[in-house]
Order: structure tokens, then sequence, then C-alpha cells
């Protein structure tokens, strides 16, 4: 696939052995460079041998590692890549390539874009959320203390490569956290996706390459066309924070810890279409996408106060000074964005959706 966007073409690769595929566009990327690799110890203890074959045609390949998970994405880790980068002799025409989850993906990103006004990079997810959603669409960042993703910028990388078999070792919860993205992704803008999720949930839950293949190469699709028809987020891309408005607000009011970014967002789109439903949602359409997030067998919504989360809500960075824009599904296959839900109507429906998030 190529995605095209305002600052130029990102290739993409994906499925089963898409890194071996990609190996002589990246070897000449890379050839006679300084090459950063950025990744993390879990990612490099499983599959370290991997992004050294990736860079063995690099002058040189230090290896920056930053923690796993979320922590990695800080100011301070950003600050400490780009001394090293500077004492190892990075210069602007260096390379960075990104090697793990979500959070290594946007740290380097962000790392990449900053460094001597911006430096070439490659993303190699190795999360199933990094393959469909982060590493596709530029969008790299770090948290600040209390805000989520706050400070970042746009960077598209040179590539993503976004090979299937890396998957293999997820645990179960943060593939099931993926397949939140990609249902998402689904529901809004592919319906022929949706199908192949419910028939093949079981295998794609299990971590099967050979289901999860052709569903990561179709959510990337879809994400790549609405990044490519809206790359900074005017219009139709807004329609991806479909699950996200509650979804970020659980998440920040859990404290970040007690539910994945998917999970959150799982229970993001069950409230949407809560509201979809007073909107003309189809009881149908409703009900077969609740279904179908039934079957993932997400966490039990931890206990969260009303107020807390209604709070976080309204710190939503999606905010704009005219409401809260919510994006609801009209039918399933096409969304629409909402800034008339009033404050009276969000109270009444959170509450009772914390008492019984399945309805
Ligand atoms: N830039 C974007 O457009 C965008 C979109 C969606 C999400 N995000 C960001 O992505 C982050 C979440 O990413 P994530 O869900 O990939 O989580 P993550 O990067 O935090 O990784 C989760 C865990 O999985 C481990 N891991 C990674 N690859 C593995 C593998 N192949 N086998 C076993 N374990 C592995 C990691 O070490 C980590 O402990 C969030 O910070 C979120 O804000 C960004
Ligand atoms: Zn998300």
């Amino acid at each position: 696939l190529e995605l095209r966007h305002p600052s130029g073409m990102t290739r993409i690769a994906a499925g089963d052995g898409a890194i071996g595929g990609e190996m002589s566009a990246v070897g000449g990327w890379l050839e006679g460079r300084r090459v950063f690799v950025v990744s993390s110890p879990t990612v490099l203890r499983l599959h370290g041998e991997l992004v050294r074959e990736v860079v063995a045609g690099a002058l040189e390949a230090p290896i920056l590692v930053v923690p796993d998970g979320e922590p990695a994405k800080s100011l301070d880790q950003a600050r400490r890549l780009w001394s090293e980068m500077l004492a190892a002799g990075g210069k602007r025409d260096s390379r960075i390539v990104a090697f793990g989850g979500g959070s290594v993906g946007d740290l380097a990103g962000f790392v990449a874009g900053c460094f001597l006004r911006g430096v070439e990079l490659i993303q190699i997810p190795t999360t199933l959320l990094a393959q469909v959603d982060a590493s596709v669409g530029g969008k790299t960042g770090v948290n600040m203390p209390d805000a989520k993703n706050s400070v970042g910028l746009f960077h598209h990388p040179f590539a993503v490569l976004a090979d299937s078999r890396v998957l293999a070792t997820l645990p179960p919860a943060e593939l099931r956290s993926g397949l939140v993205e990609v249902i998402k992704m689904a529901a809004l803008l592919d319906l022929d996706l949706l199908g192949r999720v419910e028939r093949d949930l079981d295998d794609l839950l299990a971590g099967d390459p050979v289901a999860l293949a052709p569903v990561v190469v179709a959510a990337i699709r879809a994400k790549a066309g609405v990044v490519e028809r809206d790359p900074d987020e005017r219009d139709e891309r807004r329609l991806l924070n479909f699950g996200h408005t509650l979804g970020h607000g659980l998440e920040a009011a859990l404290g970040y810890d007690g539910l994945l970014h998917g999970e959150a967002v799982a229970y993001g789109m069950l409230f949407a279409l809560r509201l979809a439903a007073t909107r003309g949602l189809a009881t149908s359409d409703a009900e077969r996408l609740k279904r179908l997030l039934g079957r993932l067998g997400l966490e039990a919504l931890p206990q969260v106060a009303f107020e807390t989360v209604l709070a976080a809500i309204a710190r939503d960075k999606k905010g704009r000074e005219t409401g809260l824009p919510w994006v609801l599904p009209a039918r399933l296959g096409r969304g629409s964005i909402h800034q008339d839900v009033g404050q009276a109507e969000l109270e009444a429906e959170l509450s009772a959706f914390l008492g019984s998030p399945w309805g």
C-alpha cells in the first residue's frame, strides 16, 4: 500500500512476511547511514533478531532502549534519546527505526520529528494496535503528567512494516485491545471487514497469523484511506475517534491503569451506541455491534466514580469551544459527528451506563 500525505508518501507493507518483502527498499534507505533503533526490553527479547537483520546494512545501528509500554512516552525519555543521538554523532540524514508497540512508535516518531528539525524514520509496529492504528497516519507524541498525548506533531514515516509474525507473542489482552480498534474502523468504514471479524473472531483472539494478516491489511487500508482524504483531522479523520470520548475519559479516570486502551474504547463504543439509539441508529445495528464486543471477553468495567469520569470527559482534547464532538454511528458503515449531546443527556446516560454498561 501507499499512503499519500502532505509531506510525501509512506510505503506500507502488511501481513505475513511484510518485513522480508521490503528489505530491498529498506536497504537503500539505510545504506551507509547511522540508524538509531528505538525499542523496548520485551520486544527486543522476543524479536531482537528481526530488527538486527533489518538494519544489518546500516553504517552503524545503535539500539536505544526505552521502557515497555506507556512510560516510554515522556519528555524525559525523548530528551535522553536526543542526547544519546547527538553524542553518537547523529546528523540530519541519520535514520530512526521504531520497533515496538504504539508507545515506542509514538515516542520514536516524536523524537524523529524534532531531532535536528526532522529525520526520517521507519515504523516496525509489533502490537496489533500499533499495526492497524498507531503506526499509520503520522501522529506522534508524548504525555504530560496529567494529559495524555498532549505534546506532539505530525511526522509521517518513510515506511511502515506491519509483519503479522511478530504478533504471535502478544498476550491475549493486547490482541483483544488491538481488535477493538479494528472493530471500530470496520463498524464505521468497512462492513466486509466487520463480517470477517465476526466470522474469524475465535482464530483472531487466538492470535492465528493466517486469520490476522488479512484483517490487518484491511484495517490499515481503511485507516490509510481516511488519512489520505483528511490528513489534518478536520473532517472525516475525526470519525476514528469513535468510542474514544468516553474511552479516554475512562482511561484518565482510572489513572491509565485498570483498562487497556482498546478495552476502554470498547466501553466507549458501547456508550456511543446508547447516544446513537436516540438519534435513529437501528436497534439491529446496535445489537450486532454489541454482540461482537461481548464476544471479546473484556475485563469488567472497574468501579469508577461518575464525577471523575465526567470531569475527565470535560478535559478531552477533542473538545472545542463549541462543545464536545461525539462520533456516533448513523448506521453500521457510516458514522457522523454530533455536537448536540447536552450536559443533562450526557449525565443521565453516563450514570445509567456506569451502573450497567451492557444495558
Ligand atoms: N499515533 C497514533 O495515531 C496512535 C493511535 C492509537 C494509539 N496510539 C498510542 O499507542 C499506545 C498504545 O500502543 P500499544 O497498544 O501498542 O501498547 P504498548 O506500546 O504500550 O505495548 C503494550 C505492551 O506490549 C508489549 N509488546 C509489544 N510488542 C510485543 C510483542 N510482539 N509480543 C509481546 N509483547 C509485546 C510492550 O512491550 C508493552 O509491554 C498509546 O500510547 C496510544 O496513545 C497512538
Ligand atoms: Zn485508539
